[in-house]
């Protein structure tokens, strides 16, 4: 069974990443979606928040199972028996820090390599911070990430107004 991690901080998750989950579940048997608890990085959403985020807009997508990370992504590659990491990868400015996580995960796991996912021309743009940058001053990123995204972005920024 060829399985795969997709790791990040999805905080949150957006359409550009259920695109990259949805196509990369059809090249491997399995994909773990797994989020990064990093206590040195302050993210908007909690690790259960954003788990249950992902549950709800992944729901359609069978072979995918959500699960969280702390410290060497290698050792998690290792006790999920993992054979590829998937990145999604948008513009040449996504490039080189993609490189230099790449090199280094190879350098630590050379059996594994980082398959890129390159976006759909329509998500382009779409990142977890200028979604959450353009909803802070009210805009509508309505077509920009799932559902409950959405509804969590209006309920949050809400609380922190009042
Ligand atoms: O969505 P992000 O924030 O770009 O994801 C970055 C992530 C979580 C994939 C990366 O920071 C990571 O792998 N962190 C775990 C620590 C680690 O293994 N670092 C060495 C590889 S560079």
């Amino acid at each position: 069974m060829r399985v795969a991690v997709y790791p990040g901080s999805f905080d949150p998750i957006t359409n550009g990443h259920v695109d990259v989950l949805e196509r990369s579940s059809k090249i491997f048997d399995r994909i773990i979606i797994a989020v990064v608890h990093n206590v040195t990085k302050k993210a908007m959403f909690t690790l259960e928040e954003r788990v249950d985020m992902i549950r709800q807009s992944s729901a359609h997508i069978p072979n995918v199972e959500i699960d969280c990370f702390s410290g060497l992504l290698a050792n998690y590659l290792i006790e999920k028996q993992a054979c590829a990491i998937i990145r999604g990868l948008r513009t040449v400015t996504d490039f080189e820090y993609e490189l230099h996580m790449a090199m280094m995960n190879k350098e630590l796991l050379p059996d594994i390599d980082t398959i890129f996912i390159t976006s759909n021309k329509n998500y382009i743009f779409i990142s977890s911070s200028t979604v959450k940058e353009a909803a802070m001053v009210g805009g509508n990123v309505e077509s920009l990430v799932p559902i409950s995204v959405n509804e969590a972005l209006k309920q949050k920024y809400q609380v922190s107004i009042s």
